[in-house]
């Protein structure tokens, strides 16, 4: 395959933790599952704790999605109204996205929130209709790795707590995602055998991951 139609990857971690972050070994060993089968696909890495994009004002966020007039914009507003442009541009161009989820306080890391920010946009990646919202992003592939310090897991007593495997699935489908490929590790805080356990149904089900 050329360069130029080689699938492209586009790999996100978003742990606070640079060291021992599970969620980053799990996106990870995805990649390389993938890269595996298919040894010419472009990756591009976006680490969002890293690099973050801070919450989107209502300026900025009026200019990225609707073009608005940057004329009165200040230096920041510029760097972050760019940087936001190359965020959709990024998703926009890749046909695969891997995502490394640390689950913080019930739900996604802000940092991930604040990237959903720039993509969902109306007109590019999902638009209004007379009968509803219709996705615009159905062709791509997107596996969420998920590692969660509890059990929440369907019918344990904190399910009813899960707010970043059931947010994901939602936000996902908004723009045509509609089979988001989520792989979980969970309880890994709980004692050093639980998480053993998980880390290793968890690497199994990456192993087994479609090419
Ligand atoms: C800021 C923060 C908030 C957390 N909140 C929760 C929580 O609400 N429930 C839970 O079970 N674990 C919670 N944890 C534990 C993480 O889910 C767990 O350590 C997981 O491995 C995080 O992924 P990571 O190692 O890639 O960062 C939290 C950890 C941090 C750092």
């Amino acid at each position: 395959m050329s360069e130029k139609n080689a699938v492209k990857l586009l790999h996100i971690d978003t742990s606070i933790k640079a060291t021992g972050s599970l969620s980053r070994e799990m996106s990870a060993a995805a990649v390389e599952r993938l890269k595996r089968e298919a040894p010419d696909i472009a990756v591009h890495y976006r680490d969002l704790a890293a690099h973050p994009l801070g919450d989107i004002t209502g300026r900025v966020f009026a200019a990225h999605a609707k073009g608005a007039d940057v004329s009165d914009f200040d230096p920041a507003e510029r760097s972050d109204l760019a940087e936001s442009g190359r965020v959709l541009e990024e998703f926009m161009a890749s046909d695969v996205i891997v995502i490394g989820v640390g689950f913080y306080n019930f739900s996604v890391p802000s940092s991930l929130k604040a990237w959903l920010d720039r993509i969902l946009v109306a007109g590019k990646t999902f638009s209004y209709t007379a009968s509803g919202v219709v996705g615009l992003a159905g062709g791509k592939r997107v596996i969420v790795l998920l590692a969660r310090g509890g059990l929440y897991g369907e019918g344990s007593p904190n399910a009813r707590h899960e707010h970043a495997e059931t947010y994901l699935t939602s936000i996902f489908s908004v723009i045509g995602v509609e089979n988001l490929e989520v792989i979980v590790a969970d309880g890994v805080d709980i004692s050093p055998e639980l998480r053993a356990a998980a880390v290793e149904r968890a690497m199994g089900s990456i192993e087994a991951l479609a090419a």
